[in-house]
């Protein structure tokens, strides 16, 4: 393929829900969709929660749910932009339903809404504890009845190209790793979509996969677009504890409104302490509090309790998490379950207006990518996939509204790619990026300050991977993800330099 109307990179909620909107709206236009991996590997294939959305107006109202995300974002939140996403909300819930989407009801038909942590009502959607796989399935198979989206798996898009065009950077293309020919590639495209979602794989410990190496944040500062509030990395309270695992199996917060206790060595519940919520209070909190313990008790891990509960509806509930706690020994109904808190999710990201526009001309990002103003410091719980779907559709309508002002990029002679493509070179990444995750976690762990040490390793790692690169004079896909690495790294320590300092100045 060498060019297309609209180039979206990534395939989870946000990217393919976007494909949808604008191929329904615009038969005419040609949609691609690269992602770097099967379609299907995602975190969106992973989220087991739900989607956050007010459909019960008598106990709950879109006033109550703006609050609780204001709260959980602890000031840093815009209140235009969550007042936006709560009131669309119950449209885009019907779009996901119309294309088949199936959540849970109790047996009077009613939603069967969880609970999760730092929200004053149940006001969750989900579809057992498989919420995200089952989004995913749909959107895929609605993807491929339509004609003018073409879905391109194992492509790894490298950069975007761009232009100056009268003072303002303009996105013309982009470059990508066909996987499956060996080959670089380029494609010209009138408007470029990010939708590659976090960098969990920044650390150690974490419940992303992979493929969630931060590339799409790389991508976008390498092309001058503006990013913020990367040093928001919200940890996960309840990920199973399980040794050298990558990634870690999460353990809903769903389980924790149903509830679980969290509780120490001593079988004794802690979290009240910190919050008066105890187990439901934000992610921030249950997060510093269960670290806390874990430091105080040198052990490392703390317990979620489930025993308390009723089995059966648990199992009917939570039958993906039981079933994999079986499958290491653990029987939730007699057993304590070991957890740990581990990177989740990424707050900041590429600066976006509410039209899901960044500052370069024709690109766009969107979900857990973009930054959108509305996590604030820390996110609420099950917001993500629904801000994926608002500002997918409002990237969706300003996009089919303006792109036939647009014209292709005259095409460059120069782009001309014959250099295959290099297999593999595990075992000199394997060890950088071992250190990297463990110099993040670290960094976390210990609120390490000494900026200029890690600075100075990440250069150091960079130097040395480019290294390679001259020596070897080709490129692997892994060299990418993780120069990508290296550099979504650089961009949260540095964010957090800012912010240290900034508070130094004010007190
Ligand atoms: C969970 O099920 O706990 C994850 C949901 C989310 O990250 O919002």
């Amino acid at each position: 393929m060498k060019k297309t109307d609209i180039l979206i990179i990534g395939s989870g909620i946000a990217g393919l829900f976007c494909a949808i909107k604008i191929g329904k709206k615009r038969p005419d236009l040609s949609i691609a969709i690269m992602t770097k991996d099967k379609v299907k590997n995602s975190n969106t294939q992973l989220a087991q929660g739900g989607i956050a959305v007010v459909t019960d107006c008598i106990e709950d109202s879109f006033e109550q749910h703006i609050q609780d995300t204001l709260k959980s974002g602890g000031g840093l939140c815009d209140e235009e932009v969550v007042k936006m996403v709560i009131h669309q909300a119950p449209e885009r819930l019907n779009e996901l339903i119309d294309i088949g989407v199936s959540f849970d009801k109790n047996k009077s038909g009613i939603w069967n809404l969880g609970l999760e942590g730092g929200h004053s009502q149940h006001r969750i959607l989900h579809h057992k504890d498989i919420s995200g796989a089952e989004i995913e399935k749909n959107l895929i198979e609605t993807i491929k009845q339509l004609s003018n989206i073409t879905l391109l798996e194992d492509h790894l898009v490298i950069d975007v190209d761009t232009k100056k065009n009268n003072g303002r950077i303009n996105c013309t293309g982009a470059f990508y790793c066909d996987k499956i020919n060996k080959k670089v590639k380029y494609i010209r495209a009138k408007t470029i979509v990010l939708s590659t979602g976090g960098c969990g794989q920044i650390f150690k410990n974490t419940t992303n996969p992979e493929i969630a190496t931060g590339d799409g944040i790389a991508i976008a500062s390498r092309a001058g677009a503006v990013i913020k509030d990367m040093q928001y990395i919200q940890f996960h309270p309840t990920a199973l504890y399980e040794e050298n695992k990558n990634p870690f199996f999460l353990i809903s917060e769903a389980v924790r409104g149903f509830g679980a206790h969290i509780v120490n060595e001593d079988q004794k519940r802690f979290i009240f302490k910190d919050d008066i919520r105890g187990e439901l209070a934000t992610r921030d909190i249950v997060s510093q509090a269960i670290s806390k313990e874990i430091e105080m008790s040198g052990n490392p891990y703390v317990y979620l309790d489930c025993r308390h509960l009723d089995f059966e509806e648990f199992y009917s509930h939570f039958p993906s998490i039981t079933e994999y706690c079986k499958t290491i020994g653990l029987h939730p109904e007699k057993d304590l379950i070991p957890i740990v808190p581990v990177a989740h999710y990424q707050c900041g990201g590429i600066n976006v207006n509410k039209k899901s526009q960044t500052n370069i001309k024709n690109l766009y990002a969107i979900g857990e990518c973009s930054r959108t103003g509305l996590h604030g410091k820390n996110r609420l719980a099950s917001n993500s996939l629904l801000e994926a779907l608002v500002f997918a559709h409002q990237a969706s309508e300003h996009i089919a509204k303006n792109i036939d002002d647009l014209s292709f990029a005259p095409k460059d002679a120069m782009l001309q790619f014959d250099e295959p493509l290099m297999d593999k070179d595990s075992n000199y990444f394997m060890k950088f990026k071992k250190e990297l995750q463990t110099m993040m976690t670290f960094f976390y762990a210990s609120n390490d300050s000494d900026f200029v040490k890690i600075l100075n390793r990440i250069e150091s790692m960079k130097m040395a991977t480019v290294g390679l690169l001259f020596k070897k004079k080709k490129i692997t896909t892994q060299l990418i993800e993780f120069t990508n690495m290296l550099t979504v790294a650089k961009i949260i320590i540095e964010h957090h330099k800012t912010k240290v300092l900034k508070s130094a100045v004010m007190y």
